[in-house]
């Protein structure tokens, strides 16, 4: 099993604050993995760190190549790119135009051959391509924003709680999205409170705890687990 992503002693934080210090992680390649843990256990300050926006030490790994820390640009010319919380999308741009700067590192017959994919895996998208992004539902910003990564050529797509804020049903469509693009040949590290819908698509699955990783294996071994039934389950331990 080779490992997209080989973390070693990675540590990051905020002026001085050290929220990860000395993790170590591998990501299989073409496997989900999903990471739960409480609020405020460095989840995103992970996912934040390894795409660039964040300044971290120890060291990162994409595919055998060492990843330099703290550019955005090396972070997603090697692949690694980031759906952050809260989708981030430009409200007065239409769909295409949001698509498009997605591609903003490739060349143009490949974005538009990427653009092509994206529109196939979410065909709401390509019907409602000139309306103005921040005129969609939630549900709809969070596909455009799943869809903008994709036309980015992604070997590791890093989603920080793409289901905060959907109904029920979009949540599912979502994870069902999430398993597709798996098939597609991306890695794919899930960061979710939605813990049961998490684990039920994951491949794999980690336990950050206070920055720690305290647990780690199959995502359905975790799911049967007394750690994490009692305490994101609402189960007894
Ligand atoms: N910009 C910041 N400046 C200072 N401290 C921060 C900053 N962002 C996050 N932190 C702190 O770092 C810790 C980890 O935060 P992080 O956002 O990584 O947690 P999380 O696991 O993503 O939590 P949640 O589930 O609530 O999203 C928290 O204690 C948080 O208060
Ligand atoms: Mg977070």
């Amino acid at each position: 099993m080779s490992a997209a992503l080989r973390i070693t002693g990675l540590s990051a934080g905020y002026s001085g604050f050290r929220i990860l210090d000395g993790l170590d992680l591998d990501l299989a390649a073409g496997r989900i993995t999903a990471i739960v843990g409480s609020n405020g256990a460095g989840k995103s300050t992970l996912l934040r760190s390894l795409a660039g926006l964040l300044p971290r030490g120890g060291q990162a790994m994409v595919d055998g190549r060492v990843l330099p820390p703290g550019s955005a640009t090396a972070a997603v010319r090697a692949g690694l790119i980031l759906v952050a919380e809260g989708r981030h999308l430009f409200p007065r741009m239409t769909v295409l135009e949001n698509l498009q700067l997605g591609g903003w590192l490739l060349a143009r017959p490949e974005r538009a051959a990427r653009l092509e994919r994206a529109l196939a895996l979410f065909p709401r998208l390509g019907e409602r391509r000139n309306q103005l992004a921040g005129s969609m539902s939630g549900g709809e910003q969070q596909m455009v924003a799943l869809a903008r990564a994709l036309v980015g050529r992604p070997r590791l797509l890093m989603l920080d709680e793409p289901s905060l804020g959907l109904a029920p049903r979009l949540v599912d469509e979502v994870m069902t999205l999430v398993r597709r693009i798996r098939d597609e040949d991306v890695t794919v590290l899930l960061v979710e409170q939605n813990v049961a819908k998490a684990l039920a698509i994951a491949d794999d699955a980690l336990v950050l705890e206070r920055g720690r990783l305290v647990a780690s294996g199959p995502a359905a071994e975790l799911l049967r687990s007394s750690l994490v039934r009692a305490a994101y389950l609402g189960g007894r331990r």
